[in-house]
C-alpha cells in the first residue's frame, strides 16, 4: 500500500508510525485511520518495538479531522468511532510495547491515540486536551474510558468538563506524560526507551504487558492469577533458561524470543 498521510519506517527491531498531514496538524481522517489499521497489520515478528509520533514540528496530532466530520450523520459517526476504536484497540493489543512521542499538540482523537500506547513521552511544547465539548462532541475513539482508566474519574472529568489544553509539566503531574523532554531530545529519548526494551527477554516483555492489560480490568484475586500464569509460562521458553544461565556465568543474555 502506498501511504499518503503517514510515513512507516523500519530502523532494525524498532518502527516508527509518523501520522504525517502537517497541513492538518496531523488530525486523522478515514484514510489515515486505514493506512495505520494497514501498517499495523503489516508488523512482522521482526519487529520488536513501535514508536507513534506526528509529523512536521508543530503536531501529534490535533484530533480527529473536524473537515470530514462536520457533515457526518449519526450513523456514519457510529462507524467512524467504531473505525477509530478498531485501529487503537490494534494497537493497545499489539503484544510488542508500543510508545507515544507527543511531539505537539495532542488533542482530542489526537490523546485518544497516544492513550492507545504503553507509553507516553511529551516534548516541552507539547499541549493535550480533549476539547471535545467545545465542538458539541465526546471524544469516540476510547478517551473517556482510557483516560478515566488511567487519570480516575475527577481529573478525566475536569479535562473532559473543561477542555482545558494543558501543558507537558501538568501532564506529567497528573501522570498523564511519563516524562517532558526538551523538543530535539524527545525522539531520541522514546529510541533509547526502546533500546532499553529491546534488550530485555522479548517474551517476558509481551507477557508483562499481556497481564498489566488484562489484568487492569479484573479483580486482585483474577488478575494475580492472570500473573501466575504469565509466569509460569515462560519456564517452558528458550529466553528463560538464557536468561537465567547468562546472569549465572556473569555475562549478558542472547534472547532470540522463543
Ligand atoms: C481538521 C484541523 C484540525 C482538526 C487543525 N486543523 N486541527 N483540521 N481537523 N482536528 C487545521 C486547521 O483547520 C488549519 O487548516 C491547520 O490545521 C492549522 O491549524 P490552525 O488552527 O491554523 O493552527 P493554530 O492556530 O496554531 O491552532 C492549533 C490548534 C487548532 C489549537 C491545534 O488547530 C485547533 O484547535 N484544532 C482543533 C483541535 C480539536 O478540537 N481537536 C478535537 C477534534 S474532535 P487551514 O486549512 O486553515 O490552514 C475529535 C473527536 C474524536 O478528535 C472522536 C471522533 C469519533
Amino acid at each position: 500500500m502506498d501511504y499518503q498521510n503517514i510515513k512507516f519506517e523500519k530502523d532494525g527491531a524498532l518502527a516508527i508510525l509518523t501520522v504525517d498531514r502537517p497541513k492538518a496538524l496531523n488530525a486523522l481522517n478515514s484514510a489515515t485511520f486505514h493506512e495505520m489499521d494497514h501498517a499495523l497489520r503489516s508488523l512482522k515478528d521482526d519487529t520488536r518495538a513501535l514508536i507513534v509520533t506526528g509529523g512536521g514540528d508543530k503536531s501529534f496530532v490535533a484530533g480527529a479531522d473536524i473537515a470530514e466530520m462536520s457533515t457526518i450523520s449519526a450513523a456514519q459517526a457510529r462507524e467512524f468511532s467504531a473505525l477509530g476504536h478498531h485501529v487503537f484497540a490494534s494497537l493497545e493489543n499489539l503484544s510488542i510495547p508500543t510508545i507515544a512521542a507527543v511531539n505537539g499538540f495532542a488533542l482530542g482523537g489526537g490523546l485518544e491515540l497516544a492513550l492507545g500506547c504503553d507509553l507516553i513521552y511529551a516534548s516541552e511544547k507539547a499541549k493535550l486536551g480533549v476539547p471535545e465539548v467545545t465542538l458539541g462532541v465526546i471524544p469516540g475513539f476510547g478517551g473517556t474510558q482510557r483516560l478515566t482508566r488511567l487519570l480516575g474519574r475527577a481529573r478525566a472529568k475536569e479535562l473532559l468538563f473543561t477542555a482545558d489544553r494543558i501543558d507537558a509539566a501538568k501532564a506529567k503531574e497528573i501522570g498523564l506524560v511519563l516524562e517532558v523532554l526538551p523538543a530535539d531530545k524527545l525522539m531520541d529519548h522514546c529510541k533509547a526507551v526502546a533500546a532499553k526494551i529491546l534488550k530485555n527477554g522479548p517474551l517476558a516483555v509481551a507477557q508483562a504487558k499481556r497481564v498489566v492489560e488484562y489484568g487492569a480490568d479484573q479483580d486482585l484475586r483474577a488478575a494475580n492469577e492472570l500473573e501466575r500464569q504469565g509466569f509460569a509460562v515462560l519456564f517452558g521458553s528458550e529466553d528463560q533458561r538464557e536468561g537465567m544461565a547468562a546472569f549465572l556465568a556473569k555475562r549478558p543474555a542472547n534472547f532470540q524470543g522463543k
